[in-house]
């Protein structure tokens, strides 16, 4: 039988990423992937709802579907991720040409639900959300482009509901995912040629604590360091509040942790920051920031900003820049403040108008750009260790990969480095690159 064509298409965040990577794998026997939607058998829009711009999107690209149904009604849609849980049967009544809803914890439910479409009972909406995380193990296709790295997802879901967030509605109470079943995945990527995993969690910091008899997230990544053959290992993202000491130091001494922290700040203003319910001060996040950077010298930062949350004033606004300038994060990801269904401070008064909003974002960028140059300009002269990912896309005569600090590199080097770490020698840089040329093999 001819197999059937299947388009993805994937918003978001990485754990977006790493559940279509799922979804293709559970299907695999029916459904190769293709590129063009007006292809496929089958479209799977996997969605995101952390920001009104996303959800947007969304409404946007599964619209304009319809005419592709018209002429091939048996095309099926599915609408998967944070915006098929939020809005459930609403997507039906807005988009009566989709035949799936699915949440993201129901994803594994993808063969039920298609093969109930296909006997004509559609259209199916599960958004389900489960009480524990087990599931089974679903490996995605990887042969043919080995890939050098991957995500794994540790858990799901939060429990700190951040007044401006959605994502506890979305994606549920934070479930941890049992150990056993992390290190057999891993243990299986590595099998086929997997040398840098990325752990995925809301907050991966309170990894296993609802749990009896699991291992603490440090401890967690101690078991992972001792699987053979994986090189390095990363995660993301960290909760300030939970970032503690023992944390700090797998940073510091576990060989294969990479001294790269995401550690989301939001604001500079502790009015704001008790507003946004994130549980520390400015003076918190600064304390820790000091400590891991007296254990971790090395270590590179980054974090996520919203700017004009209901109530920031100028004032509060100018400690966020101040914030940046104190800490000097590598690399910051910005955003204008949107109110999300159901999150708290979408009731909040006092909004701050768009083109304020605009305005701060503007500065935001201006402050971090200078940072991130003079950051990237320290590397020049200095040598690395980057774990090759493959060409470089711009330019296939040069390879490209990482710093363990998380910064790209593009750079000359002898041929069938893949998956290899290399030592290379920074010899310039741009806004969001190091460019050099390799000095030794490890
Ligand atoms: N408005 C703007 N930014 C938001 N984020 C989450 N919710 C909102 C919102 N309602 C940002 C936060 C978070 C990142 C993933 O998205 O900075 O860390
Ligand atoms: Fe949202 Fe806050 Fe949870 Fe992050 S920690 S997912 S911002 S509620």
């Amino acid at each position: 039988m001819a197999m059937k064509k299947v388009f993805v298409r994937t918003f978001g965040c990485q754990m977006n990423e790493y559940d279509s990577e799922r979804m293709l794998a559970l299907i695999r026997d029916e459904y190769v992937p293709c590129q063009e939607p007006k292809e496929a058998d089958l479209i799977l829009v996997n969605t995101c709802s952390v920001r009104r711009k996303a959800e947007e999107k969304v409404y946007g690209l599964v619209g304009r579907l319809k005419h592709l149904k018209k002429n091939r009604p048996q095309l099926i849609i599915g609408v998967c991720g944070c915006v098929a849980q939020q809005e459930g049967e609403n997507i039906l009544k807005r988009l009566p040409h989709v035949d799936l809803v699915l949440g993201p914890q129901a994803i594994w439910r993808l063969p039920e639900a298609l093969a109930r479409i296909q006997r004509g009972e559609g259209p199916v909406v599960d958004v389900s959300l489960r009480k524990e995380f087990r599931q089974p193990l679903i490996f995605p296709e990887l042969n043919g482009t080995r890939p050098v790295k991957a995500y794994v997802t540790i858990m799901q879901g939060c429990d700190n509901f951040c007044s401006y967030c959605v994502v506890p509605y979305t994606r549920g109470r934070e479930i941890s995912r049992p150990p056993e079943d992390i290190l057999a995945e891993i243990e299986c990527l590595v099998r086929q040629g997997v040398k840098e995993v990325t752990l995925l969690g809301q907050n991966v910091n309170s990894y296993g604590r609802k749990e009896k008899n699991y291992p603490t997230f440090a401890e967690l990544l101690r078991e992972i360091a001792r699987i053979p053959g994986l090189l390095r290992i990363r995660f993301t993202t960290s909760h300030p509040k939970d970032l503690d000491e023992d944390l700090m130091r797998c940073l510091a001494e576990i060989p294969q942790v990479c001294e790269h922290l995401h550690l989301p700040a939001q604001a500079g203003s502790n009015r704001i920051l008790k507003l946004m319910n994130r549980g520390y001060t400015k003076e918190d996040y600064l304390a820790k920031v000091k400590r891991l950077r007296e254990i971790c010298p090395e270590i590179a930062l980054t974090t996520d900003i919203i700017v004009g949350f209901p109530g920031e004033r100028e004032e509060d606004f100018q400690e966020t820049i101040q914030l940046l300038q104190e800490v000097r994060y590598d690399e910051i990801f910005s955003f204008k403040y949107s109110d999300r269904p159901l999150a708290r401070a979408t009731r909040f008064e006092e909004k701050v108008p768009e083109e304020e909003k605009a305005r701060r974002l503007a500065i935001v960028h201006q402050v971090q750009e200078k940072i991130t140059r003079e950051i990237n300009e320290s590397y020049v002269g200095r040598e690395v260790e980057v774990l090759v990912e493959g060409k470089s896309p711009g330019n296939p005569e040069l390879w490209t990969g990482r710093t363990r600090t998380n910064h790209v590199v593009n750079f000359s080097g002898p041929a069938g480095l893949k998956g290899q770490l290399v030592h290379v020698l920074i010899e310039g840089c741009g806004q969001h690159s190091l460019r050099g040329r390799v000095r030794a093999n490890n």
